[in-house]
């Protein structure tokens, strides 16, 4: 048999071409095992190797180091997405009301553009680094205020940016699941959409995220931003992607649960980022947990890309604690290598992704809930059924009374216990022919769930 050709010396193959020649050649069986690209094949730069599966890799960039020829190498070489640091923020872009100062987010924007990368815009509204004057406001002035605010900077740069963290960490840490209390919160509860409105009449074409922390696993703060978006998506209210900072430590490592959590919101039909990425820690462990986030972000097809919060450990805010993929001199850590390994190595599902992608409506499965309530718990029992095509995967979401929790679950995969619960199919349920049914089930205290869950297929 003829073995496929494969052009010499070529340094960057789509792994989906390797896979597309050899069942074309007849190689049927091999095209499995080599979907992923070979050793030697292997890209040799975070942002080419993240762009075989079509998803960027960015970093943090602080204009006041554009001058500094270790991290502007370091930077060119390996990213291919930018985000400003500081300088796009509040504070930056209008230190006085209504006198709008870009001097150094343009920089970076020039540096950015002019060596062929994308930016993300980060942040039009949030609670922290306010200009004083800022600060000091509430009610219509300020509601006005950002209003004008978020024209104003998403205008300057319309046509620049591919996303924006319109709003930045808006809601409260802990098991409250509420906003966050600052003078934006206080000026009505609506000001987030407000925002979100605003900046997609200003920049159409920017992609709009809402960004946060200690939302990257299953808890009531990150249930409470998918109870938003899903709001958001089903009146309307034009939100595209998530944001998750990724800021770990030892407090706060990577949840076991990152992956399904990412999953979930892309199963609202937003994209996903990992948006601010630093791991505290160093060598071995620091490299696996690196190797976890993003095979966690390859896994999940709506997951666009990764940027992490700076580029050498002495570039980061906490650089004390050295999280990031650089050593000070520039070096590439074991969390580099691991970063750059599990990139070449991943999925090749490409990201899919469209700003302006309508709500979803309605899918290939659908799902009904039959419940046996008793005082103080209950069983149910979930049939998913396929549409006039076949299945072959699913997930089911439902939203669990107050005071509920899942204590056993059957035939199906449970994230989280409370609150918004999502149910993915077993290995052994994943395929639902076409008009079939098939049924999971799990037991909880409390008052069973009683609204119809919400059903994805894939
Ligand atoms: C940080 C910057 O890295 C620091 O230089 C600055 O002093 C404070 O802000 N979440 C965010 C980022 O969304 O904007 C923050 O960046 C880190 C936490």
């Amino acid at each position: 048999m003829r073995q496929a050709s494969v052009p010499h010396g070529a340094t960057r193959r789509s792994p989906l071409r390797v896979a597309t020649t050899l069942i074309a050649t007849g190689v049927v069986a091999a095209a499995t095992a080599v979907a992923f690209a070979s050793a030697a094949d292997a890209a040799t730069t975070l942002g080419a190797s993240a762009a075989q599966s079509g998803r960027y890799f960015g970093t943090a960039i602080a204009a006041g180091k554009l001058g500094d020829s270790v991290y502007t190498t370091v930077a060119n070489r390996e990213f291919t997405m930018v985000t400003a640091e500081n300088e796009m923020k509040i504070d930056a872009t209008e230190p006085n009301q209504n006198q709008f100062t870009y001097t150094n987010g343009d920089r970076i924007a020039s540096w950015a553009t002019g060596n062929g990368k994308r930016l993300r815009g980060h942040t039009l509204a949030w609670h922290s680094q306010q200009p004083g004057w800022m600060q000091s406001m509430s009610g219509t002035a300020l509601r006005n205020a950002m209003i004008n605010h978020i024209t104003r900077v998403a205008t300057h740069y319309k046509g620049q940016i591919y996303a924006w963290d319109v709003v930045n960490e808006a809601f409260a840490d802990g098991n409250s699941g509420a906003r966050r209390d600052s003078n934006l919160q206080r000026t009505g509860n609506d000001w987030i959409e407000v925002a979100f409105r605003t900046a997609r009449a200003a920049d159409p074409g920017a992609k709009l995220c809402y960004n946060d922390y200690n939302t990257d696993g299953q808890n009531a703060k990150s249930n409470a931003v998918y109870a938003m978006v899903q709001d958001f998506r089903s009146r309307g209210v034009p939100i595209d992607c998530v944001g998750f900072q990724s800021h770990f430590n030892s407090q706060s490592p990577v949840p076991g649960d990152y992956q399904a959590n990412l999953q979930r919101f892309a199963d609202l039909g937003v994209d996903v980022q990992i948006t601010e990425l630093d791991i505290e820690g160093s060598g071995s462990a620091q490299a696996a947990s690196y190797s976890t986030v993003v095979k966690a972000c390859l896994a999940v097809s709506r997951c666009a890309g990764i940027t992490v919060w700076g580029v050498r450990d002495t570039d980061s805010w906490r650089a004390s604690a050295t999280p990031l993929l650089f050593d000070g001199n520039g070096n590439k850590k074991p969390a580099y290598t691991a970063t750059l390994d599990a990139l070449n190595g991943g999925p090749t599902n490409p990201p899919t992704s469209d700003p302006t992608t309508p709500p979803p409506t309605g899918g290939a499965c659908s799902a009904s809930t039959t419940l046996n309530q008793w005082t103080g718990g209950f069983t149910a029992t979930v049939r998913i059924s396929a549409g006039s095509a076949a299945v072959n995967g699913w997930a089911v979401t439902l939203t669990l009374p107050a005071g509920a929790s899942v204590t056993n679950t059957w035939n199906a995969v449970a994230g989280g216990g409370s609150g918004t619960v999502r149910f993915a199919n077993a290995s052994y349920n994943a395929r639902i022919p076409a008009g079939g049914s098939t049924e999971f089930g799990f037991q909880g205290t409390g008052t069973g769930p009683s609204a119809t869950p919400s059903c994805a297929a894939s």
